[in-house]
């Protein structure tokens, strides 16, 4: 078996007292893109930014393509290649777009850099035609795609999307699933939070969803599009 991109043992994260995230376990294989599923407050955006090293888990363990990294930094996953795009996006307002991308720009551990700028311009069109633009001149859907392009820029091996579409008209969504999907056929792990069920059961080779801090379901798009009662009772629809 391959080492996995990600392995998470029994996790526990807190907000101060509030105890969130309780013995979350947790595995990509390289290259795999699995959904994260689950209503508002369940602690998905909590997961994310514990993998990525922006909280601290009170207990667990956190692996990234066989490297305990339970103890580093936000900055040494990054090097070890995770990438977030944060819901909210992050850009900065007062960088141009090509500096928004070029600042983030870094090599993978093996001294490759897949995503260079005219890639990312060729998968973004759009921003390709605003590269001289300010971040704060961008539209929500354009914010998106620069914060998915300063992530490729930092050469992942894995990329956590938060919300990936939240906001979107459906013409822009679908854009983004488009790209992301060509990112993961490149071979890049994916973690995917959104709400939109259907887009994620096409994309995601697994889905897991989440309820009170805990993962209670994990398995294929058949297994989940068969289940309407735990559909019903973790999303709501
Ligand atoms: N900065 C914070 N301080 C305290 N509690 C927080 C903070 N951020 C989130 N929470 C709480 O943690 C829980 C999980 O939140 P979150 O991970 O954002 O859920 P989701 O992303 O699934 O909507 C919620 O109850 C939320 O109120
Ligand atoms: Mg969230």
């Amino acid at each position: 078996m391959s080492v996995p991109a990600i392995l998470a043992e029994n996790i526990d994260t807190h907000y101060g007292r509030s105890h969130i995230l309780r013995g979350v376990s947790f595995r990509v294989a390289p290259g795999e893109t699995v959904s994260l599923l689950g209503r508002n407050g369940m602690g998905k955006t909590t997961l994310l930014r514990t993998l990525a090293g922006l909280l601290k888990p009170t207990s667990g363990s956190i692996q990234l393509n066989g490297n305990d990294v339970t103890a580093s930094r936000a900055s040494a996953r990054s090097r070890a290649g995770l990438a977030i795009v944060p819901e909210g996006r992050g850009i900065f307002p007062n960088l141009t777009v090509t500096e928004n991308l070029t600042f983030a720009a870094r090599a993978n551990e093996r001294g490759e850099r897949p995503w260079p700028l005219e890639r990312i311009y060729s998968l973004f069109p759009r921003l390709a035609e605003r590269k001289h633009h300010w971040g704060n001149e961008l539209s929500g859907g354009e914010q998106q795609m620069l914060s998915i392009g300063r992530a490729l820029m930092t050469s992942p091996s894995i990329v956590l999307l938060d919300e990936a579409t939240e906001g979107l008209a459906p013409k822009l969504r679908e854009e983004i699933w488009a790209t992301v999907r060509q990112i993961t056929d490149s071979g890049i792990a994916a973690i995917i939070v959104d709400k939109n069920l259907n887009d994620l059961l096409a994309l995601a080779d697994r889905n897991t969803i989440m309820a009170k801090g805990e993962i209670v379901f994990d398995g294929s798009s058949a297994d989940l599009r068969a289940d309407e009662a735990l559909i019903h009772r973790h999303l709501g629809v």
